[in-house]
């Protein structure tokens, strides 16, 4: 009992008791920094992202091709995962740090390449350079960039800088590019194969994000309720694809040249020929295609479905993981991507054998969010995740994650999938519409 003579256990309350608990937050007057500070996953950021940008831009990240469902049973299968945790490890310090390509990452990921970022932040693949460079990952810069070769190269030399390419019909051009990179000082060529034509993006399409753009008048007010984003795109340099800048027809008639679905082994052979340097082939699903790449000498592959945007209905990434690593036998690094927002999605990859995981969404969140610094703590929260799962689990090390630590649900198993989205909407991502 108190000295305020109620009875029972209860008090008054003291107002200096009350202003102790009381921790307002400091005022942030910078809008990126304010809401980089408040990011506690990637799925705030996405949140945040969405308010953030007029609605066919936030489509075109975050869509699939036609019904949507390879992302989604990606991201169902990464749900359906189950750690099996080992105890009394001693793991008071455990380290993230991994080799990809032969290389020291500080984190097992690398940023996926993705197309006009410009349109999602004026700061676009540059900023994202330079967070991947302070992040400690590699980042793979898109044929489709609106920042060239050159200029990233120049403005942040420190980041480990990936190219990736598109093998056009006209290969003198595909050339040219190549020989730009490896000038400008590329570790690695970034293949992709997954895209002899564009797939059916039906957002994009309806929202009017084709090649060229035709913005529809929902579109057109939709995007006048961010008059920041559009001054933005109206006071920047005219958005580009910047390494392709000799090109002379419309962007339409350059997709058709880009996606050329002539490409074949011969060419991959190639091309094998012509770069030096590490080589990486994008866009794998099956345990066949990845020995005969790894047989044309490529260093990696990685193991995708252009996060849902290619093929509607593709295999997921990590249910192919298993049998790909058997069938490999180490010969070359294989990645995974396709769905990644957590580091439990990444340790769990990993786990499973992967040499490394790719993310592309989820750093485009955190551009669209705030920026460089939304990049840069979509990273850091990455690298926190990583490294609470892998103590959580008793792991030390990269090379600690063993395969009994995780446990992949049945294929289509309906239980682990009810789970999985119900779990995807605590972290703020609800249930999509399909
Ligand atoms: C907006 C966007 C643009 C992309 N552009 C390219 C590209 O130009 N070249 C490419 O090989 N992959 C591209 N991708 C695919 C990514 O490299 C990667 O495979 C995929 O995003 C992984 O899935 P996640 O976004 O769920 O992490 C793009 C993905 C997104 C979301």
């Amino acid at each position: 009992m108190g000295s305020t003579g109620l009875t029972g256990s209860r008090r008054m309350p003291r107002v200096s008791e009350f202003a102790d608990l009381l921790r307002p937050r400091p005022l942030v007057l910078d809008g990126d920094r304010r809401r980089s500070a408040r990011a506690a996953s990637v799925g705030d950021f996405r949140e945040m992202a969405r308010r953030r940008v007029p609605r066919a831009v936030f489509d075109y990240v975050e869509g699939g091709a036609e019904s949507e469902r390879s992302l989604a049973r990606a991201r169902e299968d990464l749900d359906s995962l189950d750690f099996v945790a080992r105890v009394l490890r001693g793991v008071s310090a455990v380290d993230t740090h991994t080799s990809i390509l032969g290389r020291p990452s500080a984190l097992p990921i690398a940023f996926a390449p993705t197309g006009f970022t410009r349109v999602l932040h004026r700061d676009g693949e540059l900023a994202v350079a330079r967070a991947a460079g302070a992040a400690g990952v590699p980042y793979a810069l898109s044929t489709m960039g609106t920042c060239s070769v050159e200029e990233v190269a120049e403005v942040i030399p420190g980041c480990r800088r990936w190219f990736q390419l598109y093998l056009w019909s006209d290969r003198g051009r595909s050339r040219e590019l190549v020989d730009r990179a490896a000038a400008a000082g590329y570790e690695a060529l970034v293949l992709t194969v997954d895209t002899p034509v564009a797939g059916r993006r039906l957002r994009d399409a309806r929202n009017g994000m084709t090649l060229p753009p035709s913005l529809g008048l929902r579109t057109f007010v939709d995007g006048a309720r961010h008059p920041h984003w559009w001054f933005d795109l109206l006071t920047t340099r005219p958005l580009t694809f910047a390494s392709l800048n000799s090109w002379q027809g419309t962007v339409a008639e350059l997709a058709a040249t880009l996606f050329d679905p002539g490409v074949n082994f011969e060419d991959l052979a190639w091309l094998r020929e012509q770069w030096a340097g590490k080589l990486v082939v994008k866009g794998v699903q099956s345990p066949e295609d990845a020995a005969r790449i790894a047989s044309a000498g490529a260093d990696a592959i990685v193991l995708s479905n252009h996060g849902g945007r290619q093929l509607d209905r593709s295999v997921t990434p990590i249910r192919q993981l298993p049998g790909v690593l058997g069938r490999l036998e180490g010969r070359c690094e294989v990645f995974v991507d396709g769905g990644f927002t957590s580091g439990a999605d990444v340790v769990a990859a990993l786990a499973l054998g992967a040499n490394g995981v790719l993310v592309g969404r989820a750093y485009l969140y955190g551009l669209m969010a705030a920026g460089e610094l939304g990049v840069r703590r979509v990273a850091d929260l990455l690298g926190e995740e990583i490294a609470t799962a892998m103590t959580l689990l008793g792991a030390r090390s990269i090379e600690e994650l063993t395969p009994d630590l995780v446990r992949l649900a049945p294929e289509h198993d309906a239980a682990a999938t009810h789970r999985g989205w119900a779990d995807l909407s605590g972290a703020g991502f609800p249930v999509p519409s399909r």
